[in-house]
């Protein structure tokens, strides 16, 4: 297959809808759609549930709504939930223990949890930094288990790299939780490619999280090859920007005390209007496809490889329908050209994190 016609789901063939809401993918007797995170890693549902906004960062989220999207999510065939331990200062595992005890057995048994840990809070919510020493990884991942309620996590991985750690030591002992059963399959967070490389010669490596979108394209340099060379796959973050390029996002939102958007560069003053022009040249794109601006930026990174999952962080479950509905969008050359154009490798104004937090990012090193 080449990018002329590429087909997000290995195993189906859904085609472009017109509906730019679409409901979920109904359940039916063809195999649910699977992308393997590295040559060693799961196979999951192409698409991950990220469960972040249900709990931090983006203001308040309605606790009934957020079970019934992890529900939905479940239901549509999702299998992989991405959490850490620090969104709400765990609030976010016990909301994904609560969804998984009342979620049907067989939802529950295909669902693969993967934990970030590390980051140190503050009551007040600030972050003071990361702790990657043995001691502290089996400290954190005792206590999330605890909150998970489960025996193991499916993929753990530290958020950000600790500086006074090496990676080889964080990554080792978390390769001890493997052995011993606590733990599947180690993943990354935001880290560089000589990180990555020093990382897979300790342990297999499933898959490296990090931030992927049209307007944030910083890893196709270096560390998307390199996590190709290594067999590694990617979970991809912020495939809309933090619902920047979502289609939803207007001049005018207001941005409750605490929320991320609120100090994120691109969100203030002209580059949020430089970065929603180029959400209304997208919007053109993918009014002529006859799908939403959210489907099309999903399907642009969707379209970027088999071993890329994007994690949607959707926490309603209108939202969710509409981030499934981009499995059904194919991207031909000419629509990929059309993207291009609406918004160019490097268009994006600002960039992706406060200064201070691109600062703890080994990717941008
Ligand atoms: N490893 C890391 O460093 C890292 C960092 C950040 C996040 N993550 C993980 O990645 C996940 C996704 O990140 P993200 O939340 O920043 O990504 P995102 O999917 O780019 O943004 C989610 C936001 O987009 C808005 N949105 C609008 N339409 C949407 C749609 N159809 N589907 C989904 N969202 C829509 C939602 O806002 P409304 O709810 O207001 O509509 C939501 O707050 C997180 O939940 C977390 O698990 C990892």
């Amino acid at each position: 297959m080449t990018d002329i016609e590429i087909c997000h789901s290995s195993c189906h063939s859904r085609r472009m809808t017109t509906n730019p809401n679409p409901s979920p993918p109904s359940p039916s007797s063809e195999p649910a759609p699977r992308r393997r995170l590295g040559t060693t890693g799961p196979a999951v549902f192409p698409l991950g549930l990220g469960c972040m906004g249900m709990s931090a960062l983006y203001g308040e989220s309605d606790r009934a709504e957020s079970l019934a999207t992890v529900h939905a999510a479940l239901d549509a065939g999702v299998t992989l939930l991405d959490t850490g331990d620090f969104y709400g200062m765990g609030h976010n595992e016990l909301l994904i223990n609560e969804a998984l005890r009342t979620a049907p057995a067989a939802a529950r048994e295909k669902a693969l949890t993967s934990v970030k840990f590390g980051a140190l809070r503050t009551v007040e919510g600030g972050f003071t930094g990361y702790d990657g020493r043995p001691a502290a990884v089996k400290n954190f991942l005792a206590y999330s288990l605890q909150r998970l309620g489960r025996d193991h996590i499916d993929i753990y991985r530290i958020a950000r790299v600790d500086p006074d750690v090496p990676i080889e030591e964080t990554v080792g002992a978390i390769a001890e939780a493997v052995e011993a059963g606590h733990v599947r399959h180690i993943g990354l967070s935001e880290v560089g490619a000589d990180t990555l490389r020093r990382a897979a010669s300790v342990a297999p490596i499933a898959d490296l999280q990090i931030e992927y979108s049209l307007i944030s394209r910083g890893i196709e340099d270096r560390i998307l090859p390199t996590a190709r060379e290594l067999g590694i796959g990617i979970t991809a973050y912020g495939v809309l920007s933090r619902g920047l390029i979502s289609g939803h996002f207007g001049r005018d939102r207001a941005l409750a005390p605490g929320d991320f958007r609120g100090m994120s560069p691109r969100f203030q003053g002209d580059n949020l209007d430089r970065n929603l022009d180029l959400v209304d040249a997208l919007r053109k794109v993918a009014g002529g496809k006859g799908v939403s601006v959210a489907q099309t930026a999903i399907a642009w990174v969707l379209s970027r490889g088999e071993d890329i999952v994007p994690l949607v962080g959707a926490r309603r479950r209108d939202r969710l329908a509409e981030a499934l509905g981009a499995m059904e969008v194919t991207l031909d050359a000419a629509d990929l050209a059309a993207i291009e154009e609406a918004v160019p490798a490097g268009a994006a104004a600002g960039e992706r994190y406060p200064s201070a937090q691109m600062a703890h990012l080994d990717s941008e090193h």
